[in-house]
């Protein structure tokens, strides 16, 4: 029966931290996560995220309703699951003095049966300084250090709490493809984001969590594709805006001379098109701010979805 469970399953999965509702955790989550997928755990500063991941790992006790790991149940078969998983906290702390070499063999120890070579493998693409002490490191190579003791045993599930928080481009890559390298191995990956591109980048699906509840569950191919971006065009001459405002998915349309700028959801074809019938001197196309796409989650995408000047600039951190 194990074999045909999810990776991960959630029924009225609640937690309150105290009576009052500003003390919710998350409310009724209802959460279903494959085997060897990424999911992708979408969600606004103080939505539910880390409490979700601590519920999974029975580091908190649920206010009401169950969670299954691998179709274990995680507060009766508690020491199975949390050898089902691999953590990695959003607010890491290792005692400061050790090296990162003792924290991982202290950690191997306590887990066992880490494979040496993977180890090996894993500090070298990610390049943590594995000899200094933790105390003396920065921010991201901290991080780095995180991330290697929760994949180092190659556990089935991985729990990932903002993983690539700190960490510069090129090792956001790495960790990209190790990511992709855990689940076509058939391990599964859970983690959570704020940040959109984030989730676009490494997730197949994602679940948008807000204010304790997900709001959505969808592949990630699909929330893009609902969600407006940002287009802007400089044009070598003034352009009738209307020619734009009137091709499907823009909206939000405001001219400024050459300057266009407007919403697009769906496909850029018919606006790429439209451009080009211009001499164009600069095409700009940004993704939503991640409160844009609640919106658009909320409003069901329509007309009403419009947010006015007031949410431009904003960026999703
Ligand atoms: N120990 C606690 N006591 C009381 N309330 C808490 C506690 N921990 C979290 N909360 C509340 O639970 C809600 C969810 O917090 P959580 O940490 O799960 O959010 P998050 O999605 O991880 O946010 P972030 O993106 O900031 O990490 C918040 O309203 C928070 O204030
Ligand atoms: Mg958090």
């Amino acid at each position: 029966m194990a074999g045909e469970a999810p990776a991960i399953r959630t029924r009225d999965l609640t937690k309150y931290y105290g009576r009052r509702r500003r003390d919710r955790g998350v409310d009724g989550l209802d959460l279903e996560v494959r085997v060897g997928e990424v999911f992708g755990f979408l969600g606004p500063n103080g939505a539910g995220k880390t409490t979700t991941i601590r519920l999974l790992l029975d580091l908190l006790r649920p206010t009401r309703g169950a969670a299954e790991v691998m179709g274990l149940d995680t507060r009766r078969r508690s020491r199975d699951v949390r050898r089902l998983l691999g953590y990695l906290p959003g607010d890491l702390t290792f005692d400061p003095t050790l090296t990162g070499a003792r924290v991982i063999d202290f950690l191997g120890a306590l887990s066992g049966g880490v494979d040496r070579a993977y180890l090996a493998s894993l500090v070298e693409r990610l390049d943590v300084a594995m000899d200094r002490r933790i105390g003396e490191l920065s921010k991201g190579n901290r991080q780095k250090l995180g991330i290697v003791q929760a994949f180092m045993h190659r556990p089935p599930v991985l729990l990932l709490d903002e993983p690539t928080a700190g960490l510069d481009p090129l090792v956001q890559q790495e960790f990209a493809a190790l990511v992709r390298e855990t689940t076509a191995a058939g391990q599964t990956v859970f983690l959570s984001s704020h940040i959109l591109s984030e989730v676009q980048r490494l997730a197949d699906r994602v679940g948008v969590i807000r204010e304790g509840a997900v709001v959505a569950v969808d592949d990630v191919a699909a929330l893009i594709e609902r969600s407006p971006r940002h287009v802007e065009i400089t044009f070598a001459a003034p352009v009738d805006p209307r020619e734009f405002a009137a091709l499907p998915g823009v909206r939000e349309v405001q001219a400024e001379g050459r300057f266009l700028r407007f919403t697009l959801t769906g496909t850029a074809d018919a606006v790429v098109k439209a451009a080009a019938r211009h001499d164009v001197e600069v095409f700009d196309s940004r993704e939503p701010a991640l409160d844009e796409v609640f919106l658009g989650l909320y409003a069901g995408n329509g007309p009403g979805a419009a947010n006015g000047p007031g949410a431009a600039g904003g960026g999703a951190r």
